[in-house]
C-alpha cells in the first residue's frame, strides 16, 4: 500500500521520468496514479498506433478519460463514445473551421499584443501563468464570441473552482460515504456555479452547448496549449540561435512559416503537454503478451513515444528534423490520434504560431532558473514546476 502510494507520488511530481524508468523495463508496464488507480501504460511505437488507430470501436476513449480526471462533467465531447461522440464531434467541428474560427483567428494578434504589453522586461517571470490567462481568453472567444474582460476573469475564477484539488478526488469510491462531503458532491456544485456564471455572462447558443460542454472545451484548450507555449519560450531561451531566426524573418517569407513549424513540432515532440491518451478495452485484449480485462485503463504518453529511438537524437531539441517534412503519426501524437484525435489542435498550432511569431519579434529571452526547468503533473497537463521562468529583454536593444 505504501509502495503504491509512494509510486503514485512519483508520478505527479515527475511525470515524464517515472513512465521513462517502466518503459525502460517493458513494453507494457503498469503504473499507479493517485485518483485513477492502476493503469497500463503502453511504450512501444507499434502498440501504440494499433490502439489509437483502432477502427472498431474495442476501445473507449469517455470512460477512460473520465477515470483519469472524475471532475470532468458526464455530457462532452470528452467524455462521451460511441455513436453519442460521432454526432457531438460533427456538431463541434464547426466550431474549428467556420465563420467563428475565422473571427479568433483575425482577433488573436490583438489578444496577444496585450498580454505581451504587460510582460516586465529585465526581471525574472513565470510567463505560465499569463500564457494560461491568455489561452484561456481564446478558448472564450472562440466559443463563446467576444466577451469583456470582466467577464473572462470571473469564468476563469469559476473553472480554477471547478477543478479544485478536493474535487479531483471525484473518483475515488470510499469517500462517496461522506455524501453532501463527498468530493463527487462538491466537483457538482462547482460545475452548477459554473454554469450560473456562464448564464450570467453569455448565451451559449452558437451551438446549443451545454455549460458542462464549455466548461470541458475551455479547459481541454487552456492547460494544454498554455503548457506548450511555456516548453516552447523556455527552449527558445536555450537555443537563442533558433529565436533570432524565428524573431529576425519578415514572416510572410515562406522559409519563415517552414521553420516556424518545424520549431512547433519539436516542442511537441519532445515536451507535449498531455502526460495521457488513454483508451480502456470493451472487451479483454492481448498486447505484449498480456491479457487485460474490460475495463481496465490504458495510458498512451506521448513523450515516451516521441522521444523514441526512431529518431536520431531524440533528446535533443533540434527542429531542422521537421524542416519541410510533416510529422509521422506513427511516432509523432502529441493531439492523439484516430477518431479522437484533438479537435482543437487547428487553434492550438494558430495559437502556437501566433505567440512565437509575436514573442520573438519582440523580445529575446534568457532562462532565470538555469538551463533546465524540472517538470510536474498539472492536472494531467506536463508543465515546467517554476511556471516557465524567464527573463525578457527589448530585441532591438541587444
Ligand atoms: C497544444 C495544445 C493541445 C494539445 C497538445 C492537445 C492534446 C490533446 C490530446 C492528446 C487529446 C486526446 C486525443 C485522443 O484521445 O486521441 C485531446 C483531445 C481533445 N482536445 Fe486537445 N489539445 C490541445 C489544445 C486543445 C484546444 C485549444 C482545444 C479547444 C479549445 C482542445 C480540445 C480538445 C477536445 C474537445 C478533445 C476531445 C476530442 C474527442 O474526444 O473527440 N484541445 N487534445
Amino acid at each position: 500500500m505504501l509502495s503504491t502510494l509512494r509510486a503514485a507520488v512519483a508520478f505527479e511530481r515527475r511525470p515524464v521520468h517515472t513512465v521513462t524508468l517502466g518503459a525502460s523495463r517493458a513494453e507494457l508496464f503498469q503504473l499507479h496514479a493517485l485518483v485513477a488507480g492502476r493503469i497500463h501504460v503502453v511504450a512501444s511505437q507499434r502498440l501504440a498506433t494499433d490502439i489509437l488507430q483502432n477502427g472498431r470501436d474495442l476501445y473507449l476513449t469517455g470512460r477512460a478519460n473520465r477515470r483519469m480526471l472524475p471532475v470532468l462533467p458526464e455530457n462532452t465531447l470528452l467524455t462521451l463514445d460511441g455513436e453519442h461522440h460521432r454526432q457531438r464531434r460533427r456538431q463541434l467541428a464547426q466550431l474549428f473551421s467556420g465563420e467563428r474560427f475565422t473571427q479568433t483567428a483575425a482577433a488573436l494578434a490583438k489578444l496577444i499584443a496585450t498580454e505581451l504589453d504587460t510582460w516586465p522586461i529585465g526581471q525574472p517571470i513565470a510567463v505560465l501563468p499569463r500564457l494560461r490567462a491568455l489561452t484561456f481568453r481564446v478558448a472564450v472567444r472562440l466559443v463563446l464570441g467576444p466577451q469583456d474582460e470582466r467577464a473572462v476573469r470571473s469564468l476563469e475564477r469559476q473553472l480554477a473552482a471547478a477543478v479544485r484539488p478536493y474535487g479531483l478526488l471525484a473518483g475515488y469510491e470510499r469517500l462517496s460515504a461522506l455524501g453532501p462531503l463527498a468530493p463527487e458532491a462538491f466537483a457538482a456544485r462547482q460545475r452548477a456555479r459554473f454554469a450560473q456564471c456562464l448564464g450570467d455572462v453569455a448565451e451559449a447558443s452558437i451551438l446549443e452547448m451545454s455549460a458542462d460542454e464549455v466548461l470541458a472545451l475551455l479547459l481541454a484548450g487552456r492547460d494544454t496549449t498554455a503548457s506548450a507555449l511555456a516548453w516552447a519560450l523556455l527552449e527558445l531561451a536555450r537555443h537563442p540561435q533558433v529565436a533570432d531566426e524565428l524573431g529576425a524573418q519578415p514572416s510572410d517569407d515562406p522559409g519563415h512559416a517552414g521553420w516556424l513549424d518545424a520549431v512547433i513540432h519539436e516542442v511537441l515532440r519532445l515536451h507535449p503537454p498531455l502526460i495521457d491518451i488513454v483508451r480502456s478495452p470493451v472487451e479483454p485484449v492481448t498486447l505484449a503478451g498480456q491479457t487485460l480485462g474490460a475495463g481496465e485503463l490504458l495510458m498512451i504518453c506521448p513523450a515516451l513515444i516521441g522521444r523514441s529511438d526512431s529518431y536520431a537524437s531524440p533528446q535533443l531539441f533540434m527542429p531542422h528534423r521537421f524542416l519541410g517534412q510533416h510529422p509521422d503519426p506513427r511516432n509523432w501524437v502529441p493531439f492523439g490520434g484516430g477518431s479522437r484525435r484533438c479537435i482543437g489542435a487547428p487553434l492550438a498550432m494558430l495559437e502556437l504560431r501566433e505567440v512565437l511569431k509575436a514573442v520573438t519579434r519582440r523580445f529575446t529571452l534568457s532562462a532565470a532558473r538555469g538551463p533546465i526547468e524540472a517538470e510536474r503533473l498539472y492536472g494531467t497537463a506536463v508543465v515546467p514546476a517554476a511556471g516557465a521562468a524567464l527573463r525578457l529583454h527589448p530585441r532591438a536593444a541587444r
